[in-house]
């Protein structure tokens, strides 16, 4: 009976089904696959449109910005899309000023280094992220169920980061400066951060945003103590108030081997792996509770074709045709990525991942056929 049913099921999916199917551990025809950065610079299509308008003026455009989103997840034929947006977005409404500068990425005008700084920073104008939410309205009304509409926004700790540092950092001295020297003005900061976020993605989600991705791309340089100590509890909090909305949390870090055991306990729904773990170890860390979502090095992407295909082939062998697998790079793609790559890995997913569950049921068709013989006879 249930196998009738999980047909219907598979029969039945578009991709955006099968992408949220995964991101609760359900089963699936095949793994879902959408990539980290699919919108960005390797893409001519944007890249046109980044010649016409900054990069800023495309965020705060939501025409422009749903037109990225789309160009690219129809042209990659992925079964999700994530808004076409950046990160820093909400460090405007919080009253800090920053920059993309050519080469050298965001540059934050006044970084925040003290308790006074922080009691500046204000939390009652997220409201002017409207133009994000308005883009998800577009896209989503593009897609329908055919892809799944990621919405997102940074963790508490990576934006605090960007916020301190004032940009990009190797060694985050600032930022862990504040955080050792002053727990109460970094506690106070966390919870500015997460009254701003929770309301920034509820208006994601309330425009149609299927599934929230909270980045934490730079949390890998926190010791297993300091990320438990400083950054748990709040992140914990944020994705409670998100799943409350009623959607799945995806969390994502880099270089987060040994901080696995404990970003699963932010109860995240899915969590991004890097390609420094292979994918089956990863996901033994973060347990039965988790779905994973990970994890080729994007500079195989450079690869060719054969090694490439083998390297996604070892990611799905390592998944096992288990549920619970959503396919995606290990980070963003880079500029110079050959974009026909990117198209070629989607083709290779859908056709090895189905050939994995294939095997997998195989012999167990077999041992069913063989018990029900006898009852026949
Ligand atoms: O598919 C997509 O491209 C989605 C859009 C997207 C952007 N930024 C647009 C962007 C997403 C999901 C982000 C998230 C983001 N932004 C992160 C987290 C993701 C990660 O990589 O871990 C971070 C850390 C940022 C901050 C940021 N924005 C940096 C560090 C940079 C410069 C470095 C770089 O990779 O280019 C940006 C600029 C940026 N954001 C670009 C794009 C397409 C490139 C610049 C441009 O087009 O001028």
């Amino acid at each position: 009976m249930a196998t009738s049913v999980d047909k219907v099921m598979v029969e039945a999916s578009t991709g955006g089904s099968r992408f949220l199917r995964a991101c609760l551990r359900q089963p699936v025809d095949c793994t879902p696959v959408w990539f980290l950065r699919q919108a960005g610079r390797y893409m001519p299509e944007y890249q046109a449109v980044r010649r016409a308008h900054s990069l800023l003026e495309i965020c705060k455009s939501p025409e422009l910005a749903a037109e990225v989103t789309i160009t690219a997840a129809e042209k990659l034929d992925v079964d999700a899309a994530i808004i076409f947006a950046d990160l820093l977005l909400p460090l405007e409404p919080l009253g800090l000023d920053f920059e993309f500068l050519a080469g050298e990425g965001p540059v934050v005008h006044r970084p925040i280094r003290s308790a006074a700084d922080i009691r500046k920073l204000r939390t009652d104008r997220t409201g002017d992220l409207g133009y994000v939410a308005e883009a998800i309205r577009r896209a989503e009304k593009h897609f329908g169920d055919r892809k799944g509409m990621i919405g997102f926004c940074g963790a508490p700790f990576t934006l605090a980061s960007y916020m301190i540092e004032g940009g990009g950092s190797r060694n985050y001295i600032e930022t862990k400066r504040l955080m050792y020297s002053d727990p109460a003005a970094w506690q106070a900061l966390m919870q500015k951060l997460q009254t701003v976020l929770a309301e920034y993605v509820a208006q994601q989600v309330e425009a149609g945003a299927d599934v929230i991705q909270i980045f934490d791309s730079w949390a890998g340089a926190l010791s297993v103590t300091d990320y438990r100590e400083y950054v748990l509890p709040i992140t914990q909090s944020l994705v409670q108030q998100v799943q409350v909305l009623g959607v799945p949390v995806i969390y994502f870090g880099v270089d987060t081997a040994t901080l696995l055991p404990s970003m699963r306990e932010t109860g995240a729904d899915v969590i991004g792996l890097d390609w420094r773990i292979p994918l089956d170890v990863g996901r033994r860390a973060v347990g039965e509770r988790c779905a994973v979502q990970g994890n080729l090095d994007p500079i195989v992407l450079f690869a060719p074709e054969p090694l490439l295909r083998a390297r996604v082939e070892e990611v799905l062998r390592q998944a096992a045709g288990q549920p619970g697998h959503i396919f995606n790079v290990g980070h963003g793609i880079v500029p110079g990525t050959p974009v026909e790559n990117v198209q070629r890995v989607v083709r290779w997913v859908r056709e090895i991942s189905a050939q994995i569950s294939e095997e997998a049921v195989q012999p167990e068709t077999r041992q069913l056929a063989h018990a029900s013989a006898p009852r026949r006879a």
